[in-house]
């Protein structure tokens, strides 16, 4: 199947590593040029070059950090200058630390909230006027299974993550008639270097061994198995897509059938 994406141009927060730099790479096999964001200066500018040379595209870098109030700014120009104008947009952050609820500071709540909502909502802000104008725009979010099925031990990803998928639905609202689409796409247990912290200190609270935490944690999942990064980034990709197009304020799951309800 052709995508129909060769030649638009694509900003991918959180693609210093794991999905973000997946998605990154995935658009850029469809012939996307890519602009990489975080923090690591000088992974992104690997990632950018590995990019370019193995799929002959133009790969960017900016490194930009989303507890800066001046986030969406900062990396909204940097987009213009080194892309021109923005057709798709991964919007993928950090996530929290685990913990509880009644752990959680109005303090510490605040502080996430800048990395993991307001940067975004702010950079969509600035590059959605672009996108309407020329009558075709994707927005893609990175959320996680959380919002669906809250996992536990996870609360502030939990808590803060559902703001998204209000964010989201409402958003597609006002801009679907322009052909802009906006989806949330949530992962459950994709087979990253967070997932394999969330796993050890999963095995240093419970005492288990590393093995008997991925044992236990791949029972849940009726796949079997953790998501391999290639798998999450192809749904990234399609959704990106022109072929895409009538699916808008959508949850999609990518997930192994992980999460219980329907
Ligand atoms: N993997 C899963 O199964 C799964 C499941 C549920 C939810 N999620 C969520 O999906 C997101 C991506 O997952 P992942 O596994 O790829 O995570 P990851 O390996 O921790 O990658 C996170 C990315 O976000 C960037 N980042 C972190 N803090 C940042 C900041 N303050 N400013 C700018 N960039 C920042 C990191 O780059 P720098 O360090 O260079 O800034 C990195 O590129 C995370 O939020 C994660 O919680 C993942």
């Amino acid at each position: 199947m052709d995508l129909k994406i060769k030649g638009r141009k694509a900003l991918a927060l959180g693609a210093s590593r794991g999905l973000g730099l997946g998605i990154a790479n995935a658009l850029a096999a469809e012939g996307v040029e890519v602009l990489l964001c975080g923090r690591s200066a000088d992974l992104l500018e690997r990632n950018a070059a590995e990019i370019a040379a193995a799929h002959g595209v133009a790969a960017h870098h900016v490194s930009a950090d989303l507890a800066d109030g001046a986030f969406a700014e900062r990396v909204a120009g940097h987009a213009r200058a080194q892309l021109g104008h923005v057709d798709i947009l991964v919007n993928n952050t950090g996530g929290p630390a685990p913990g509880k609820v009644t752990d959680m500071s109005a303090d510490d709540l605040a502080r996430q909230a800048q990395m993991m909502i307001f940067g975004i909502i702010d950079l969509t802000n600035r590059l959605l006027p672009a996108m309407r104008e020329k009558g075709w725009g994707r927005v893609l979010t990175v959320a996680s299974s959380g919002v669906v099925q809250p996992i536990p031990n996870l609360a502030m990803s939990n808590t803060l993550r559902s703001a998204l998928v209000g964010w989201n639905k409402s958003l597609s609202n006002e801009i679907a008639a322009d052909g802009v689409t906006c989806n949330l796409l949530v992962p459950g247990r994709i087979h990253t270097a967070r997932v394999d912290q969330l796993d050890e200190a999963a095995a240093n609270r419970t005492g288990k061994t590393l093995e008997e935490v991925r044992a236990g944690s791949k029972a849940t999942i009726p796949a079997g198995r953790y998501g391999r990064v290639e798998e999450f980034a192809d749904m990234a990709t399609f959704l990106c897509s022109d072929r895409a197009g009538y699916t808008t304020g959508s949850i999609v799951r990518c997930d192994g059938g992980a999460i219980k309800g329907v």
